[in-house]
């Protein structure tokens, strides 16, 4: 499958009248094809922030392939949108977490091996985390331009909101991966 093919199949879903289940009806048909999706991905580093992670994007569609090393957990943090994530290798554990007047809670837990799909609201926040001695790939669909949304994150240790920006989404990704487990409220 050639990058503009797997673009296309998911533009497509995007303009239906229910656009999260439809992308995940493509990721549930792209399953039995994980490899070669992560052949043809190669060419993105997918580490290093959403810049060096992105294959496409447009005011309602961004497409990522998304690599976490080992070791590597993310801050608490929202995308802007709704989003749908195939996992392609290794394993990652999503914690999930909804807002309690404001506050953050826990709500699940759910761990990604490959052809595992979630899709989460565009209100969830997760924290990711790779759980695999080796990285874990990821195909992330999104169905807004999450360059541009508004979007927020969480300071790791305080669970203090923040606008996302991407130096101190670093330095709490530093923080995060560094904690015995993600946060727990
Ligand atoms: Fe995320």
């Amino acid at each position: 499958m050639k990058v503009h093919e797997l673009v296309a199949r998911c533009a497509l879903a995007r303009e239906s009248a229910d656009p999260m289940k439809s992308v995940r009806g493509v990721l549930e048909d792209l399953r039995g094809d994980i490899a070669e999706i992560e052949r043809t991905l190669g060419y993105i580093s997918g580490v290093g922030g959403n810049a060096r992670q992105v294959f496409y994007r447009s005011p309602d569609l961004t497409l990522l392939k998304v690599c976490f090393p080992n070791g590597r957990r993310t801050p608490p943090h929202d995308h802007g949108a709704w989003a749908t994530i195939l996992l392609l290798s290794g394993e990652e554990k999503n914690t999930l977490y909804r807002r309690d007047n404001g506050a953050l809670r826990k709500a699940s837990q759910v761990t990604l091996t490959p052809g595992s799909i979630l899709t989460m609201r565009a209100d969830t926040v997760h924290v990711a985390e790779c759980l695999s001695d080796k990285p874990a790939i990821g195909l992330h669909v999104y169905g807004g331009d999450i360059f541009e949304l508004p979007r927020r994150m969480w300071n790791p240790e305080t669970l203090e909101e923040h606008a996302l920006d991407w130096a101190l989404y670093e330095n709490f990704a530093r923080i995060a991966s560094k904690a015995a487990s993600a946060p727990a409220p």
